[in-house]
């Protein structure tokens, strides 16, 4: 097991990965400082594929533990599922003293996250992350929250974990497309940030791709380290967080334009990368090689859902609509180069409109 901390003011926890880790989560924790048992919030998918582990462990070191089971997937991300989890909390006799283990994936960690951060005006929780882009993503930050029909991620807190336990052993369950899913956000932290976390994908993605664990665990502490290291230098985004944002504009708006159906995040994230990539070449922030090399490594992780039958007006409305997009102020991440990203305002809205009209044309083979 390795551990990375983040340092945040007040509130630093650890981040634990390694292999078989849920085995031991009762006793790290219990040496954690934690007494009592967690509630533990978890999916029906996740319970019968590793519940048992966890559970025998959490048994052990607290007694008996409550779990709560909601929906499997983005569609219970909802206040619904949320008042289902408070009224079980009290059922199950939750007080200020009780303390929550996000186990599964983002939609658990988000809406278990933000359940602890309201519950009773807030009490900890601990995240036990099972997807490839939970254990790189959406564990670390703070960001948690709820969909509602106006738009994703509308409502929510920023609330930190006590720690983050990432068994790199659960991914092996998980479907191929959910783990390339993750890996493109792991590209993307390279590509902001850090050219050797590129270099080793680059060498090591067969190894990645067939779960190898200590290939696993290297890339999920280096892009962990990277996004933990950003969002501690800017915890609430006002700046220098925006660049976890690279390949997210685009990316949302091609997620939307499909109605959030035919992509995965990662894959719109992994479509967005390529179009900044192809703009920069295009603005001439960076050069051929440069780009092609990180189209090439986007590329070889699979297959990505086409983006042909896309409209420019629906990519356009899309992409105006996103919140970030409202001020009127265009701003976009840029690379100079592989491991340095940009911030760039004052995107040129209707020179934006023109390449995405020819990038979508080329079926998104600009580069
Ligand atoms: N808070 C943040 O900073 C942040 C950042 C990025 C994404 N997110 C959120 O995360 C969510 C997406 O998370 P996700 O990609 O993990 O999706 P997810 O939570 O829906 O999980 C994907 C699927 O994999 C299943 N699964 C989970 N672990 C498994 C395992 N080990 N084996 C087999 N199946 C498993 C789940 O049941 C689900 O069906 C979105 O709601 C997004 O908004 C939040
Ligand atoms: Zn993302």
């Amino acid at each position: 097991m390795k551990t990375l901390h983040v340092n945040l003011s007040d509130r630093g926890y650890p981040i634990w990965v390694g292999e078989g880790l849920l085995a031991d989560a009762g006793a790290l924790l219990a040496r954690r400082g934690f007494s009592l048992a967690p509630v533990v919030i978890a999916n029906r998918t996740i319970m019968r594929l590793h519940g048992e582990t966890l559970m025998r462990s959490l048994q052990r070191a607290f007694g008996r533990t409550e779990i709560i089971r909601i929906g499997d997937g983005e569609r219970f991300k909802t206040h619904a599922t949320l008042l289902q989890i408070y009224r079980e909390m009290f059922r199950a006799h939750a007080d200020r003293r009780s303390w929550i283990l996000a186990f599964g994936g983002g939609v658990v960690g988000d809406i278990a996250g933000f359940a602890a951060a309201t519950f009773m005006r807030g009490i900890p929780f601990v995240m036990a992350p099972t997807t490839l882009l939970a254990q790189v993503d959406s564990s670390i930050g703070g960001k948690v929250g709820i969909n509602v029909a106006e738009g994703k991620n509308l409502i929510g807190a920023f609330h930190q974990p006590a720690a983050v336990l990432s068994d790199t052993g659960v991914l092996k369950t998980l479907p191929k497309r959910e783990l390339a899913s993750g890996l493109y956000e792991v590209i993307k932290c390279g590509a902001i940030r850090s050219e050797r976390l590129l270099r080793y994908l680059e060498k090591k993605l067969p190894e990645i791709l067939s779960c190898r664990a200590a290939e696993l665990q290297h890339i999920i502490l280096a892009a962990a380290r990277i996004k933990a290291d950003v969002v501690a230098s800017d915890e609430r985004e006002g700046g220098l967080r925006m660049i976890l944002n690279f390949g997210h504009t685009a990316g949302h708006a091609f997620e939307a334009a499909t109605g959030y159906r035919k992509f995965k995040h990662g894959e719109g994230v992994a479509w967005g990368m390529i179009a900044a990539l192809a703009y920069g070449r295009e603005l001439g922030l960076m050069n051929t090689r440069d780009s092609a090399r990180l189209v090439r490594l986007i590329r070889s992780v699979g297959r990505l859902p086409s983006i042909n039958a896309i409209s420019v007006d629906t990519l356009w409305e899309s992409f105006i609509r996103d919140k970030k997009f409202q001020s009127g102020d265009i701003r976009m991440i840029f690379l100079r180069r592989p491991g340095e990203a940009e911030i760039h305002t004052g995107v040129d809205a209707s020179s934006l409109r023109r390449f995405l009209k020819k990038f979508l044309a080329s079926g998104g083979n600009l580069i």
